[in-house]
């Protein structure tokens, strides 16, 4: 059975994993694959009434094409803006891999091809003290998207998130040089230095862009090629 599992992760939080994320489900869903997009934890979320909900998760639900109620989508929504293991416990909470793979594996017996998963904040994001959530994509053996925002120091963090992603045993499905900084000083040659350094495949580049839609950055982008031959 082909890998259902991609894993989006990036240098930083902030720098466009969400934004990658809509224009690649936007990208597999035109190339007829179905879809489903997880964010297992978020952290920031606002009461809608209806429980705490978070903008990530909407976002990835809104475009996946297999419609998920948003407690699959999200199953654990954190409220504070903050480490998520630190708002967790601050709302007498327990995160676990296990638990949360349990829920992703959950959405993967649905009729889908592709389970997308977003990560929280970068690669060694700690969910307790023993476990990160790159545990969840090991146990799962994810097929991962490497997002690095670029601005001034994401040489040093693309170089040493790429290294910890393969020493973790997963494949790099590929990379892309998503432009956080429209004024970043010699963007080309810090691209140009990305792509030399980086032996995965570059899946784009995405210029800063004014009216940020899934099918606008999904134009920018192409999928990795383990979802293209299964389209
Ligand atoms: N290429 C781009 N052009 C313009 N705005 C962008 C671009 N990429 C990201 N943004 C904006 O930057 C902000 C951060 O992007 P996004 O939410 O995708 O980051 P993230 O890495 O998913 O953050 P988090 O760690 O909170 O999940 C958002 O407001 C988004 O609209
Ligand atoms: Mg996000």
């Amino acid at each position: 059975m082909p890998n259902k599992w991609l894993f989006i992760s990036g240098t930083d939080t902030d720098i466009g994993k969400t934004a990658i994320a809509t224009g690649l489900l936007w990208l597999a869903n035109n190339a007829g694959l179905r879809t489903a997009a997880v964010k297992p934890i978020a952290a920031g979320c606002e009461d809608s009434g209806a429980g705490l909900h978070n903008d990530d998760a909407l976002q990835l639900q809104a475009i996946a094409s297999h419609k998920l109620p948003y407690q699959q989508v999200n199953p654990v929504a954190l409220e504070a803006a903050i480490a998520p293991h630190i708002a967790a416990q601050e709302q007498g909470k327990t995160l676990s891999a296990s638990r949360l793979v349990g829920y992703c594996r959950g959405v993967a017996l649905l009729p889908v091809d592709m389970v997308l998963i977003e990560g929280a904040g970068g690669w060694r994001v700690p969910i307790n003290n023993r476990e990160t959530l790159a545990d969840v994509a090991r146990e799962l053996s994810c097929a991962v998207i490497m997002v690095v925002g670029m601005r001034l120091g994401c040489l040093n963090h693309a170089l040493l998130t790429a290294e910890a992603i393969r020493r973790d045993g997963l494949n790099i499905a590929g990379w892309v040089a998503n432009v956080v900084d429209a004024d970043m000083p010699r963007l080309d040659e810090n691209i140009a230095t990305l792509q030399h350094l980086i032996i995965e495949p570059c899946l784009g580049v995405v210029p800063r862009l004014t009216n940020l839609t899934p099918e606008q950055v999904g134009g920018y982008l192409s999928l990795p090629v383990e979802f293209e031959s299964q389209s």
